[in-house]
């Protein structure tokens, strides 16, 4: 059974993600249709939940599935988007990670929709862990940046565990 460390408390979650609503409202102040705001399954489901909790202004929710792990917590290094993909053909879309590893999702998912003749895209991750990147690609926005450690709660997982817990922790055992 891991044993974990709180990394990111639920109340610094709150904040920091209040904080960003904000910010984020005031970014798409002169976009008057609603936001497509695209939610990454499955680790973005409770950051996603808050962050539209936090933005007062008329928008849409979709998701789309990516997986490059498996039960691995070593990246497979090919990205698979799977299942049933929301149109955003002249949307302006806010695609919402949990975290920027080596980046191969986010680059994968960027190149996609920007294929697919979106409006604008914007981009948002709970986590960002750049020392760990292979690719080179950046979220326009990132809640908290972290060192290089594998991280669960808040939605991020070990092998499905974990995403219930209301904080981001280290794991730091076996
Ligand atoms: P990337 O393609 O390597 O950037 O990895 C992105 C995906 O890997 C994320 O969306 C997560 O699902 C998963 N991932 C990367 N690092 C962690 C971690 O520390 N904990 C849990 N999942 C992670
Ligand atoms: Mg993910």
């Amino acid at each position: 059974m891991s044993q974990y460390n709180v990394l990111i408390d639920t109340s610094t979650l709150q904040e920091r993600i209040r904080t960003l609503g904000a910010e984020l409202v005031k970014t798409f102040e002169s976009v008057e249709d609603p936001l497509l705001v695209i939610g990454v399954l499955r680790g973005s489901v409770l950051f996603m939940a808050d962050l539209v909790r936090a933005m007062d202004r008329p928008l849409e929710t979709e998701y789309i599935r990516a997986s490059s792990y498996g039960d691995a917590r070593v990246s497979s290094g090919t990205v698979t988007l799977s299942g049933e993909r929301p149109d955003v053909q002249g949307r302006h879309v806010l695609l919402v990670e949990d975290i920027v590893d080596t980046g191969r999702t986010l680059k994968t998912l960027v190149a996609a929709l920007q294929t697919e003749g979106v409006a604008s895209l914007t981009t948002i991750s709970l986590l960002d862990k750049p020392s760990r990147r292979e690719v080179e690609v950046e979220a326009d926005y990132v809640a908290f940046t972290i060192e290089d450690a594998y991280v669960i709660g808040y939605g991020l997982d070990d092998a499905g565990l974990f995403r219930n817990l209301p904080f981001v922790a280290v794991v730091d055992g076996d």
